[in-house]
């Protein structure tokens, strides 16, 4: 119930207009993002780097429904990818196909992307196309598959979404094709035609998919780049610590080497299992966000854990 209604706040533009200028909420969303800034940003990728972390860079935004906005969002992350070089960071970029003109036109939004992939190639660098809602999750693909066929697959990946039924087909082609998958559960708000209702059914299709993966990497040499930046086929985004356990135990079994696979979290979130992962010598990526849009995912990180919710009210009455 809660998770629905903050889904639904997370696309509600009066309500972005509400919240967005309130310092209180800035303040909270601090926890989840880097800054409104690329150079706040580079100074969390370092830290995370000096820690041990490899990085996703993500530049928030979506649903952009000009032409000019989408070009602008492309530019910013041309300049990203310039960044990292420049500062020899170890990390690649996420970027979300609304944000570069998906909803607009589906050719305009993959001329952009084959500029920000040939710009990554020429750079050594890695770009991951995040999934957005189910209206969106044929047209991605379809992108995915035709930036493989340009020749761009060591450059880019794409993320798979376990709550949906067609998830398992989706990973087949995937890996018939070399690509590489980032294997979450699903952030948004979808209806039981297309999506597993039931958290436990997202949580085993989570584990089969993972198993899937893990197989497919121990059949490959593909594993992570030296530096970091370049990532192996499967990359399990999860902070679920059940389904971390289960995939490790399953990787242990059938003797995947750990820099054959990934974990990937997201930045502010279990900083502390992020470490014992590390620890235990496996290849962790955090997803970090940073730019002034943070809203949308700011209120999606709020509808998955009702206890950030509960934080967030009981900070605001302390003042
Ligand atoms: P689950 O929601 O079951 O949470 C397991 C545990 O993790 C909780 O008990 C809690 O301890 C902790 N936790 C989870 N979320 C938390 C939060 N917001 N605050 C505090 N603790 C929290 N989704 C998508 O649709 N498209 C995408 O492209 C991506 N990309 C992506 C990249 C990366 C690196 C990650 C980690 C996640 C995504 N996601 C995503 C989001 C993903 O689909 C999912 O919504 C969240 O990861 C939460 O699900 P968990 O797997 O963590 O499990």
């Amino acid at each position: 119930m809660l998770r629905t209604l903050f889904i639904y706040l997370s696309g509600a533009g009066w309500a972005q207009r509400l919240v967005r200028n309130w310092k209180f909420a800035q303040k909270m969303a601090a926890r989840f993002v880097a800054g409104e800034t690329l150079d706040e940003a580079v100074e969390v990728i370092r830290q995370l780097n000096d820690q041990g972390f490899n990085v996703t860079l993500d530049h928030l935004g979506e649903n952009v429904t000009n032409r000019e906005g989408a070009l602008a969002a492309r530019e910013e992350v041309l300049q990203i990818m310039e960044r990292i070089d420049r500062e020899k960071l170890r990390s690649g970029v996420s970027v979300k196909l609304s944000q570069i003109g998906l909803v607009l036109d589906e050719e305009f939004c993959l001329d952009n992307l084959h500029e920000i992939l040939t710009n990554a190639q020429a750079l050594g660098l890695y770009v991951r196309i995040d999934m957005e809602d189910s209206s969106l999750t044929e047209k991605t693909l379809r992108c995915y598959y035709r930036c493989l066929e340009a020749g761009f697959g060591e450059t880019v990946g794409i993320v798979i979404q376990t709550y949906l039924y067609r998830s398992e087909e989706d990973i087949q082609r995937i890996l018939s094709e070399s690509g590489t998958v980032r294997l979450c559960k699903g952030a948004y708000k979808e209806p039981a035609s297309v999506a597993f209702p039931r958290k436990k059914d997202v949580d085993d299709n989570f584990d089969q998919l993972a198993r899937n993966l893990l197989d497919k990497a121990a059949e490959t040499d593909r594993e992570i780049s030296r530096d970091g930046i370049h990532p192996p086929i499967p990359a399990l985004a999860t902070h679920d610590e059940e389904r971390i356990r289960l995939a490790s135990a399953y990787a242990e079994r059938i003797h995947l080497p750990k820099h054959k696979m990934e974990f990937q979290m997201l930045f502010g979130i279990r900083f502390d299992l992020q470490k014992r992962l590390v620890a235990e010598g496996y290849p962790v990526r955090i997803y970090v966000p940073y730019g002034e849009e943070w809203y949308p995912y700011f209120t999606r990180r709020l509808a998955e854990r009702p206890a950030n919710l509960w934080f967030f009210i009981s900070n605001y009455l302390k003042g």
